[in-house]
């Protein structure tokens, strides 16, 4: 298949192009789009024939279900059994942008669609191109990440090419994301409100709106024997090719420790690389040291993470050690996936 990709730069919108790619989702076939998190892979949402060659696309195991995008709340009340309070407030505050709900369905959207469960998870995306085609297709888009199932999420258009080309009608390049992490996953079935994913909407942030609500005990760093409720979060995942470790601590110790580890895996052959910040990138004495960003700002580690793991795939290291970060706001969201890119391998110093 040839995988057409129409580019748009600075959002200025080209209406042939987005009529074009509005029409290929209209009739059954895949558009990759950029979101504000990170680009999707959209298919028509009602139709499982269109997500059934979303999950062959990715290689992705057909239990796990995708997120039904939508462009006007009244779309919500299409696709949920019933919308809750909590949800009209959660989308009054943080719609659109990088929330995902998850709501009862009705038979709008097919079991194809949710992994077979009957409970939905739905987002309005903030990114002016995702908006825009979602409006014209007319269409609820289904869209995971546009990544190869268990690679980084792509967070530029380049990364869906790496991926995708070939085994998909076409793509809209839209340039790099914003976030680079995937949208929160908050969890409106249960009687109190319950954070699946973290992301760029922090827990204090949704508590401030709601009131009470739980973190998954599944996601918790520290718990490796519960079992996460989103089906996607129980997977290692995010991960780059090469085994990586994280090492904790003070930030000195940790440069020491990792120097250390880098030396012994050098000597055994290996190729290193070292997942540094803007403090203590000139401190390591070996290895390829990426810098991921300035450990005073948490979005901006976030928004590099996984083009970072990616350009380890790129150099061919065998082994990544990664300085681990703070957990306060977004790095919470960091945390998490760099544990589960880890297979939470973790060293504490
Ligand atoms: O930011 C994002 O959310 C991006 C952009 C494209 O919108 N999408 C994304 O999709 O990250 P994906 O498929 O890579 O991750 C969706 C996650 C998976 O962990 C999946 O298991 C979970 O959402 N999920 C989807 N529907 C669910 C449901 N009904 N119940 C529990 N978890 C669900
Ligand atoms: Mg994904």
């Amino acid at each position: 298949m040839k995988t057409q990709v129409f580019t748009i730069k600075d959002n200025q919108i080209n209406q042939q192009d987005m009529m074009a790619a509005a029409e290929i989702i209209r009739s059954g076939g895949l558009v990759a789009f950029p979101t504000e998190t990170v680009y999707g892979l959209g298919g028509d949402a009602t139709r499982a024939d269109a997500s059934r060659k979303i999950y062959k696309a990715k290689g992705r195991p057909s239990d796990n279900p995708l997120i039904v995008h939508i462009a006007d709340f009244s779309q919500l009340c299409q696709i949920a059994a019933k919308v809750p309070p909590e949800a009209e407030l959660l989308a009054q505050h943080f719609w659109p942008g990088p929330l995902t709900m998850i709501l009862q369905k009705n038979q709008v959207i097919p079991y194809e669609t949710t992994g077979g469960l009957d409970t939905v998870a739905i987002r309005m995306p903030a990114h002016p191109v995702a908006l825009a085609f979602l409006r014209e297709s007319g269409c609820m888009i289904a869209a995971p990440s546009a990544n190869t199932s268990g690679r980084p999420s792509p967070t530029s258009a380049s990364h869906v090419r790496e991926d995708l080309q070939g085994r998909i009608d076409a793509i809209i390049d839209g340039g790099d994301v914003e976030i680079g992490i995937e949208s929160t996953i908050v969890d409106l079935t249960e009687e109190i409100p319950c954070v699946l994913r973290p992301g760029f909407i922090t827990l204090e942030m949704l508590r401030e709106v709601l009131g009470e609500v739980r973190l998954d005990p599944g996601i918790a760093s520290e718990n490796t024997k519960v079992p996460p409720k989103a089906p996607g979060m129980r997977y290692r995942h995010y991960a780059p090719k090469a085994e990586l470790t994280l090492v904790e601590g003070e930030a000195a110790q940790v440069v020491h420790k990792i120097n250390e580890l880098a030396e012994q895996a050098m000597k055994r052959g290996c190729k290193v690389g070292i997942v540094a910040t803007e403090e203590t990138k000139t401190c390591y004495s070996g290895g390829e040291v990426v810098s991921i960003g300035s450990r005073e700002d948490e979005a901006e580690v976030a928004h590099h993470l996984y083009r970072v793991l990616r350009e380890f795939d790129e150099l061919g290291v065998d082994v990544i050690y990664s300085e681990g970060f703070d957990t306060a706001g977004v790095g919470q969201a960091v945390m998490n996936r760099l544990l589960k890119a880890a297979g939470h391998k973790r060293i504490l110093v």
